[in-house]
């Protein structure tokens, strides 16, 4: 059986419980339609509904839809290919998945709905509905949540096609960040650098998954930094990329920082990336991912000790809030079809979720980790001075350090990993890095 075979099975019988458990007798995914801005006639980017993609690897086919009847074990996937002389319409290759549903192609959604008739009705409805004639569609539910969350939470458990997706979009990625390193060394632009990224991998910007982060300096303390000067620094300090790429419908997410030359920079970037490898190794089944969220504190505050930005202990730094100060967003999130991949919140399939935490109010990932899972790795440290403004009059921050390393931004360092059983984890990110030759 071929993986992606074993892939829509695993989606099939998901479908089915979920179904199940839910009381709905079948399901209608609609892929979406791109948005036309106010009072125009451009429609914006278009992105596929996640839960379209997770049975089929086709992300350019508005209109489309899946109907899956609980049970049946094959989905009928009804492509739209629009009769238009106005726009190319994609083409869909031959593909393996094409063998395991009913395929119709379609160039009006009457033709859809003409073809379920009754079943319609009976349906859960997933997807958006801002537009006729979906809005009007008679269904028996519209996105409801119950089934969401069901499906959300089986999803962060990955399948080995998954798994092989999200490694292409590694190398990808890694193929991208090579050629923007190039770039920061060569004294490219924060423009100029990203061209280089997109084109290494030949993308187009709407390609990528997220607003890629290319931070030259202190810009890279803006932690969704994404303006992109024109003109290159006079003084290059520092380099902060964050920067994803996309296969087959799966998301990479990776940031690496560079200093310009050796020194007080380049050794705190050493320090973050032997932090960040430490983590790596405390990721094993059975523990909660929240207490590796705050192992990552204690090793950010030790290195706010070593490089003597604290005048206190790394435990008492953590103690009185001063490492979220430096360290403000979460560890990581799961990812896969989404950058921040969903059901990080769910306790089980039956919507319960983990409290947030109050103390750590951006992390996004409170579950226990599991074999299969797939979830980044990413502390950072950063000067950002609105929220060093809480501590503004005290002595425990040694202002001096601060005010060296705000022209440098910050430093993050982000991978992939699948975790294993006993720790036997697989980082697609350094993998990729490794496979092309570079670090
Ligand atoms: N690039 C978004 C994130 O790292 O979560
Ligand atoms: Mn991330
Ligand atoms: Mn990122």
């Amino acid at each position: 059986m071929s993986s992606y075979a074993q892939h829509i099975k695993t989606v099939t019988e998901r479908f089915d419980q979920a179904l199940a458990d839910t009381g709905y007798e079948s399901t209608l995914i609609y892929a979406g339609q791109p948005r036309v801005a106010f009072l125009d006639d451009n429609p914006g980017t278009f992105k596929v509904n996640p839960l379209f993609k997770y049975w089929i690897p086709v992300l350019e086919s508005p209109k489309s839809a899946i109907f899956y009847r609980k049970g049946s074990g094959k989905p009928t996937v009804y492509l739209f290919q629009a009769r238009d002389f106005w726009h190319s319409q994609a083409q869909i290759s031959e593909e393996d998945w094409q063998q395991h549903v009913e395929l119709k192609i379609i160039d009006d959604l009457s033709q859809l709905t003409d073809d379920l008739g009754d079943a319609l009705a009976a349906s859960a409805f997933l997807g958006e509905d801002f537009a006729q004639p979906v809005a009007d569609w008679n269904v028996k539910a519209r996105n409801p949540q119950a089934l969401i969350d069901h499906l959300h939470f089986h999803r962060a458990v990955k399948t080995d096609w998954e798994v092989e997706n999200l490694r292409q979009a590694n190398l990808l990625a890694a193929k991208g960040h090579l050629a923007a390193k190039e770039a920061f060394l060569g004294g490219k632009s924060e423009l100029e650098i990203h061209s280089d990224y997109l084109a290494a991998m030949n993308f187009r910007e709407s390609q990528v998954p997220y607003n890629s982060i290319v931070a030259l300096n202190d810009h890279s303390a803006i932690l969704h930094y994404d303006v992109y000067d024109v003109t290159p620094p006079k003084q290059r300090l520092s380099f902060l990329i964050d920067a994803g790429s996309l296969y087959k419908g799966y998301c990479a997410d990776i940031t690496r920082s560079y200093a310009s030359e050796a020194g007080f920079y380049a050794d705190l970037v050493n320090a973050m990336d032997t932090a960040q490898q430490e983590l790596l190794s405390e990721i094993k089944p059975g523990i909660n991912y929240y207490d590796l969220h705050v192992s990552m504190h204690l090793k950010v505050a030790a290195i706010l000790e070593q490089f003597d930005f604290i005048n206190i202990s790394a435990q008492e730094a953590y103690d009185k809030g001063i490492t979220s100060a430096f360290m403000p967003h979460g560890l990581g999130h799961f990812i896969g079809l989404q950058v921040h991949d969903v059901g990080g919140f769910l306790q089980d399939d039956k919507g319960n979720s983990y409290e947030r935490s109050e103390r750590h109010p951006f992390l996004r990932l409170l579950r226990d980790i599991e074999v299969g899972q797939v979830f980044t790795i990413e502390p950072g440290l950063y000067v950002v001075d609105q929220l060093l403004e809480e501590f503004a009059d005290s002595k425990d921050i040694n202002w001096t350090m601060v005010d060296k390393l705000r022209p440098y931004g910050g430093v993050r360092i982000e991978d992939s990993i699948v975790v294993g059983a006993n720790g036997d984890n697989e980082n697609l990110t350094r993998n990729a890095f490794k496979a092309l030759g570079g670090e």
